[in-house]
């Protein structure tokens, strides 16, 4: 392996143990299709994605080939007041993929800074149509909506709220949906459960009063805590408790846009339609960042028509939201998602990727697999008194063994790229399988 020239103490790394790594760093260097390159020239299958990701695979030629095009023509264009046409263009894609009715999009950056922008313009809606007395939001615990202020204050992952409270003061929160003796070792959507929703209205609505809240958001399919897949019927009913008493349902589908449940929205995978999604990560496919929030029409009429003429109608926006490379990007990913087929790709894998991993049944710890679409959560009997340990532990051991899984405390979390083969698949069981076995 080279030396490496560059010092490794400057850099302050995000959500990592950051001198756990830094004594044992595991360096990427390129990486193609499905797989890594480490630094010292071992490949590394991706059964992550990236970080939920890397949808269509790594260093796609189209999308590389976009990017390399864009940065020589227009690198950037002020976005404010000013417009270029692959914001207009890359709006249009999204829309169009989107469920019937959401057919305007915001750009931001980050699937926080796409939250926050989905929690702000609930409130302007609210405000606009003569409601602003709306400002209570609801999310739910083990939510994961980024690190904004507005996302950790909505989620409900501790250890993101434990240094920073909830300093979004009206929120309140959901029940998780996860039960163990209920539905360990569910295939797809679990039997029992869709109660929970009921809470919103036997509960935070005589709480709070429906008259005061705005929105709810949630997850479809709860990702960075663990995938936490939906009961039959909950989504049903959170959408009709929000419809009775004029709530605003958002989805935040920045793990579950762009094919991860196999079809473009989680939305139309499970037939239930919020009122905004919120997306990033798989809509360039990770290359360069996007993220954004698609509204019903109705509600971009709703701030923008009611505003007083020749007036910015919604104060929110970021230097980069819809920057020329990345809504680049955007275009060629999207089009190699439909020349690909591989929405439908994901849909035909999801069999073949549910049998490998429930086959992990029985195999040292596991205590419940879990599943839908291209996505998985394998949950291991922590250590006594030492939770996330035998997860971290299996992470590294299958990293030694060829393979990136991701762990999220004791729960492995699977969401390979869906251009992933069946081999593949067999393959990332195996090895996990292989840990799993030798540790117990
Ligand atoms: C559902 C959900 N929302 C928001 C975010 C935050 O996205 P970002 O890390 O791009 O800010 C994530 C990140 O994984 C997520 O899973």
């Amino acid at each position: 392996m080279p030396p490496r020239d560059y010092p490794l103490e400057p850099f302050w790394m995000p959500f990592t143990a950051n001198r756990q790594f830094k004594a044992a760093p595991r360096i990427l260097v390129s990486a193609r299709d499905m797989h890594y390159v480490t630094e010292d020239g071992r490949r590394i299958l991706d059964g992550t994605a990236g970080l939920w990701c890397v949808n269509a695979g790594h260093c796609r030629p189209k999308i590389v080939e976009a990017i390399r095009r864009q940065a020589d023509a227009l690198d950037y264009s002020p976005l404010f007041q000013m417009g270029h046409p692959g914001e207009f263009r890359a709006a249009a894609l999204i829309a169009q993929l989107a469920p019937e009715g959401l057919d305007h999009v915001f750009f931001a950056n980050s699937g926080s800074e796409a939250v926050d922008t989905a929690l702000k313009i609930a409130l302007a809606y609210q405000r606009a149509r003569g409601e602003g007395h709306r400002n209570v939001l609801i999310g739910r615990e083990r939510g994961y909506h980024g690190v904004g202020f507005g996302g950790i204050s909505i989620g409900g992952v501790p250890a993101t709220r434990k240094a920073f409270g909830n300093m979004l003061g009206r929120v309140d929160h959901l029940p998780h949906t996860h039960n163990l003796e209920r539905n360990a070792f569910s295939r797809g959507q679990p039997e029992w459960g869709a109660h929970l929703a009921d809470d919103l209205e036997t509960r935070l609505i005589p709480l709070h009063d429906a008259s005061n809240i705005a929105a709810v958001i949630v997850e479809p399919v709860a990702g960075s805590t663990g995938v936490l897949v939906p009961p039959k019927g909950y989504l049903e009913r959170l959408r009709a408790i929000c419809d009775k008493h004029g709530l605003l349902l958002i989805f935040d589908e920045v793990i579950t846009g762009f094919g991860r449940t196999g079809q473009a929205f989680a939305a139309q995978t499970f037939g239930v339609t919020p009122d905004m999604i919120t997306f990033a990560k798989g809509v360039t496919s990770g290359a360069v960042p996007l993220a954004g929030v698609i509204v019903r029409r109705e509600i971009y009429e709703t701030v923008v028509n009611r505003a007083a003429p020749d007036t910015v109608e919604f104060s929110h926006g970021y230097t980069y939201s819809g920057h020329p490379l990345a809504t680049a990007a955007a275009e060629a990913t999207l089009a190699l998602y439909h020349e690909d087929k591989l929405f439908e790709r994901a849909r035909e894998l999801a069999p073949h990727f549910e049998q490998a991993l429930h086959s992990l049944k029985g195999a040292g710890p596991v205590i419940d697999i879990r599943n839908f679409g291209l996505m998985a959560g394998i949950e291991l009997e922590p250590l006594p008194g030492k939770p996330g340990v035998r997860g971290y532990q299996t992470f590294l051991k299958c990293f030694e063994k060829g393979v990136m899984i991701r762990v999220t405390g004791d729960i492995i979390a699977l969401s390979p790229p869906l251009i992933i083969s069946k081999a593949q698949i067999d393959d990332l069981a195996g090895t996990i399988g292989s840990v799993l076995r030798a540790a117990a």
